[in-house]
Formats: C-alpha cells, structure tokens, sequence
C-alpha cells in the first residue's frame, strides 16, 4: 500500500492551546480523504502544517515518501493548494488568472488541459470578480492545479455555496480523483465527507474521534436507524412500543419515534400495531448519517456549529 500522506503524532500548540492534539494518519495514494470537523476543530491548522505552510510542535509529517519541510521546493511542486476562503484577483479573466499562477511554477502546464479538466470553457474570458461563488471555486481549484500536482488539498471548498453550486464543485472534486490525483479535503458538511470520500477522518477540538469509509462509520457509530410513526395516537403507539421492550420511545409532534436495533424490526413492529387495531397515517425510516456518529461521538452536533 502506497501512502501520499502520513502524519504521526502530530501536535500543534499556539500561546498555550493545543490547537492539533498527537493525531496520526494516513491518506492512501489515488483517494480522497476527507478531514470532517466544525469550526475551529484544527482541520486548517493541520492541513497547514502538511502542506509546509505551518511548523509543527511536534510530530512527524511524510508526503509522497519525504519528510515534509516547508524549504523543500521539489515536494511543494508536486502538491496543489486551495487555502480557505481563498479569493484570486478580481479584474483578471479565468485563463489570465490561471496563467499567472502557471508562471509561478517551473513546470510547463497546459492551461487548455486544465480549463477543460475543470468544465471552464465557457468563462476563460470572464473577470473572476464576475464568476459565482461556484464557478470562483472551480477557478480556485483550477488554480491549485496549475503544477500538475499529485495531491491537492482542498480546505473547505464548498463553505458558503449554495447546493446546486456546491454539486458543480463536488464534480469536480470527483474528476480530480478520476484523473488519478490523491484530495486532501477538509469540511464541515457531512453530506460532502459522505458523498465524496473514501476515508474520513473526524476531528474535533484537535484530537481525533474516529476514522473509516462513511459506511463502516455510520456501520460503527451511527448504526440505528429510528422508524417514525406518524398520524396515529401516540398514547397507544407508545403503549404498544412499551409492550415490545422498546424503551426508547421519543414523541415530537404528532410523530412517535422507535430506535430500532436491526432495520428488519419494522415488520415485526408494523405487524403489531395492526394486530392491536392502532392507527397511523404513514411511516417513515431514518437511517443514521455520518451526523449521528459525530452526534455520538462528541455529544455536539456538527453542521450546527457550520458557518
Ligand atoms: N495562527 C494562530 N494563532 C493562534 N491560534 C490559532 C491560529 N490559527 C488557529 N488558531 C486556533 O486554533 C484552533 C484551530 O483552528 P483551525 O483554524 O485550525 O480550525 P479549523 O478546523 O480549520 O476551523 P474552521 O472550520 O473555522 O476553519 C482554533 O481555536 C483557532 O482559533
Ligand atoms: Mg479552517
């Protein structure tokens, strides 16, 4: 197993906080590997100190097979950057910014490529200041693709869109990894950790709280789902659920909900209220998300604290 990224032990303390508390991962070569995590977890901290921007405290860093040291310009040319909140300049069209930041770079790109790869050919003569908030951040990540890197790490790409641009950004999240390159992305949305990634890694206040593919998480943590009972008495829903063993009945409104341990109880549930003659107007099944593992993890919940 080739690694793009290892981190062990990695620690980051400022005046005193630890903002990055001894985590160690690995991110395999090719996936993408989403850091989840609400603000102010220590995911830029991190995905700073990987990138050689930021100097650890402590802990060992390895990107592609070296140790990452921020003087080293070989490994810096072979990685690409999206910074949060990341903003080019204003009054420069998309193939003048694109060239621009080609022109850092020793190597030769072909910016044709790369507006292609992106879906730009549209706006190549359009000011950046113009662009939406989308199309901006499929420019900033076009820009983080001038070097042709081998990793590009993407700190919150999609914070602020609204969800039909955020979509356009997860496709071309999804392309960058059809063409073989590794993403390091940090969020604070699960439905992008979830729909995107083959590892997340959930951190919060600095330490890390789990790790996995989004279903052995939910598998793991999340697990239950809750049938949701809905139009019905909830006096005698709740007798009947009482009498099955369930002790965890919830009421909100006019809806009764039942945590189920195996999705195949429905049945059995379903099949006695009809015994006992109790009414509903319809069912629903929620099956838990990568929210309800942080949810259990931490105790807090995720996307409330999200910007
Ligand atoms: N340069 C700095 N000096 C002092 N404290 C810092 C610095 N950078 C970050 N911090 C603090 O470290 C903690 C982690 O911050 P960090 O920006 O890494 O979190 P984050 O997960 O990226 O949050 P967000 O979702 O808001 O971007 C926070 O408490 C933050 O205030
Ligand atoms: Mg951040």
């Amino acid at each position: 197993m080739n690694y793009a990224i290892e981190v062990e032990n990695l620690t980051k303390i400022y005046d005193g906080l630890k903002a990055v508390d001894n985590i160690s991962f690995k991110v395999r070569e090719g996936e993408i590997f989403a850091f989840l995590g609400p603000n102010g977890a220590g995911k830029t901290t991190t995905v700073e100190m990987i990138e050689g921007i930021r100097v650890p405290t402590s802990g060992k860093i390895r990107v592609l097979g070296k140790e990452m040291n921020g003087a080293d310009r070989d490994i810096k040319e072979r990685i690409g950057v999206l910074p949060q909140e990341f903003s080019s300049f204003e009054r420069l069209t998309v193939r003048e910014t694109l060239f621009y930041f080609s022109s850092i770079y020793r190597k030769d790109v072909d910016i044709d490529h790369i507006i292609e790869i992106m879906n730009l050919h549209d706006e190549e003569k359009v000011l950046y200041r113009n662009l939406s908030g989308g199309l901006k951040q499929r420019v900033n990540i076009a820009i983080a693709l001038v070097n042709d890197p081998e990793i590009v790490f993407l700190d919150e790409p999609t914070t602020g869109l609204d969800p039909r641009s955020r979509r356009d950004v997860w496709k071309a999240i999804e392309e960058l990894k059809n063409r073989g390159k590794t993403v390091f992305l940090t969020t604070h949305y699960m439905e992008e950790a979830e729909y995107l990634a083959d590892t997340v890694t959930i951190i919060h206040k600095g330490k890390i709280v789990a790790q996995g593919s989004p279903e052995k998480l939910v598998e793991k943590y999340g697990g239950k789902s809750t049938l949701i009972i809905k139009g019905g008495s909830s006096t005698e829903i709740e007798g009947v659920m009482k009498e099955m063993g369930y002790g965890k009945v919830r009421i909100k409104n006019s809806s009764v909900e039942i945590r189920m341990e195996k999705r195949d109880e429905v049945m059995d549930i379903l099949f006695r209220l009809r015994e006992k003659n109790v009414r509903y107007r319809e069912v629903d099944i929620k099956h838990s998300d990568l929210e309800d593992v942080f949810l259990q993890l931490t105790g807090e919940k995720l996307e409330g604290e999200a910007k």
